[in-house]
């Protein structure tokens, strides 16, 4: 029997280099798509899984995170008071429940893996969930649900993967896998950080979402700089590998980067067009600009 998963951790320390000079001040998960921060839609995804816990490993210049998974009383009182009904159900719905959150600061910037293992304590010995908030996942189930349908046929560790383009693979982790099984995995043999065209065991790169056993944490530990010089979570779980049994959750849906400029206008656009609410002028709005552009 697999254990029951209940929390989820999310690494939000990242500089957000990329993005600069909007992440100057403003953390880059708090970057929305349409009228919501990433990170709320990580969160949301988590929670649609089943998710109680939500575990989040901060930084400097990160408080608003906290701030926007906080109640606003005055905000609340002005949207009473003026009859915003609609807007004030919203934003209670939205929030998680008092105890449901806690946060943990990485005082450095020393990587993925660094970062998820400040989270050791608050995550302690069970296994957990691992969202990039930046790495947005359209999926209808969830990504994080539809790992949790496998995780719950074989348990272990779970690491959604994609297809890209043999180009592209030498930006990416990369996994070399085994048959697709019943519950849709297929068991990992080896994995590689940004490997060189050539070398790729195959065009499947993993894709910002994880389910990990604790023993993570033992192996994070001792674990030495890597690529970029920054503590790699694929080092990790490599190292895990050899106790552990790791599969890859190739699952239906389609990932935006909002961590790279154009993944994020990418994704205001989907993300835009698929609202109900907002798709149909939006569309008008999009084609009028593309129809004057001269490219
Ligand atoms: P990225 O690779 O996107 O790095 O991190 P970054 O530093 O945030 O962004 P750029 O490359 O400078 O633009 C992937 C995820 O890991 C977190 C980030 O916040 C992001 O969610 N992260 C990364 C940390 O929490 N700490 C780190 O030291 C590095």
């Amino acid at each position: 029997m697999s254990r029951r998963l209940r929390k989820a951790v999310f690494p939000v320390a990242g500089l957000g280099t990329r993005f600069l000079p909007a992440t100057k001040a403003v953390p880059k998960e708090m970057l929305t798509v349409v009228d919501r921060p990433v990170i709320q839609l990580a969160v949301e995804e988590a929670r649609e899984a089943g998710i109680e816990h939500f575990v989040f490993v901060t930084g400097r210049n990160k408080a608003v995170i906290e701030d926007h998974f906080d109640k606003q009383f005055e905000l609340e009182t002005t949207l009473k008071t003026r009859g915003k009904t609609k807007e004030l159900e919203m934003l209670i719905s939205e929030l998680p429940s008092a105890g449901q959150t806690s946060f943990t600061r990485q005082q450095e910037p020393l990587g993925l893996g660094h970062a998820v293992w400040c989270a050791r304590e608050l995550v302690r010995d069970e296994p957990f969930a691992l969202l990039l908030p930046d790495m947005l996942i359209h999926a209808k189930p969830g990504c994080l649900a539809q790992m949790i349908d496998a995780y719950n046929s074989h348990g272990g560790n779970i690491i959604a993967v994609e297809e890209v383009p043999h180009e592209d693979v030498h930006r990416y982790g990369v996994v070399d896998v085994g048959p697709v099984q019943a519950s849709g995995a297929q068991k990992i043999k080896g994995m590689v950080e940004k490997p060189k065209r050539e070398d790729a065991p195959s065009n499947l790169i993993i894709s910002g979402r994880y389910i990990l056993q604790p023993e993570i944490f033992a192996k994070l530990e001792i674990q030495k700089p890597g690529s970029g010089g920054e503590i790699q979570l694929t080092d990790a779980m490599l190292a895990l590998m050899t106790d552990q049994e790791f599969h890859a959750l190739k699952f239906k849906g389609k990932t935006y980067d909002c961590g790279d400029k154009i993944g994020f206008l990418a994704a205001n656009v989907a993300y835009g067009l698929a609202r109900a609410d907002l798709g149909p002028a939006f569309r008008k709005a999009l084609n009028e600009i593309l129809a004057a552009d001269k490219g």
